[in-house]
């Protein structure tokens, strides 16, 4: 099984403001060379997600709910009434607390192949440590924010080592991938 980390950051590594506000990413002006729907692409590619209770707090607050109910989605939180939020769903919502490990070796133990981890820092690290992120997909935006979670938002992580397969303009911002060596 493959899971992304598939985002954007600022330049200083943040994938939200301290408000937990992703208006930063309006900074990106799109360009001629810009890469196309790429994350309409991903998403065809993908066949479970996995959501920490931050992010889906932000986008239920934000009145957007949860938007990709057509593909089966594990919620990484404490708050047993966060499923409630949520509402009916095209494919199972459920809830996971604990080991991310054990969340991921689940999700491969029921067959899925390509998982998105959609967020937010502090799952993401989480994951980092737990040696199952296969590849990172981020996009730059062109501004600093200062504070706010990170990419990988933990107080230490062991080292894990990627190895970079693309390097790409997004318009004003930068796509880097890399793959897990
Ligand atoms: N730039 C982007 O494209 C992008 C992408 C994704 C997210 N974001 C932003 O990033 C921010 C959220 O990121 P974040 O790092 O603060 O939070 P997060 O990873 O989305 O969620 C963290 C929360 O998940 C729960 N949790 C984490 N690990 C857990 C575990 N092992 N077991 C049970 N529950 C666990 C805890 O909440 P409970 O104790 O309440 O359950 C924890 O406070 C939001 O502002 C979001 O909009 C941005």
């Amino acid at each position: 099984m493959h899971v992304v980390w598939y985002t954007a950051m600022s330049m200083d590594g943040r994938i939200a403001d301290a408000a937990n506000s992703l208006e930063f990413l309006n900074t990106i002006r799109s360009g001629e060379e810009g890469g196309g729907d790429d994350f309409a692409t991903f998403l065809a590619s993908i066949d479970a997600v996995v959501v920490g209770a931050t992010t889906l707090r932000w986008l239920i607050d934000g009145g957007h709910g949860w938007p990709h109910d057509d593909l089966p989605t594990w919620l990484v939180s404490h708050d047993e009434d966060l499923v409630d939020r949520v509402g009916p769903t095209r494919r199972p919502f459920q809830r996971f607390a604990g080991d991310v490990g054990e969340l991921f070796a689940t999700i491969e133990a029921q067959g899925y192949k390509r998982v998105w981890l959609c967020g937010g820092g502090a799952v993401a690290g989480q994951t980092l440590a737990a040696g199952r992120i296969d590849e990172v997909v981020v996009t730059i935006a062109p501004t600093a924010l200062g504070a706010g979670p990170n990419l990988f938002d933990a107080a230490a992580l062991p080292q894990r080592l990627f190895t970079l397969a693309d390097v790409g303009r997004a318009g004003s911002a930068v796509r880097l991938r890399w793959l897990r060596t």
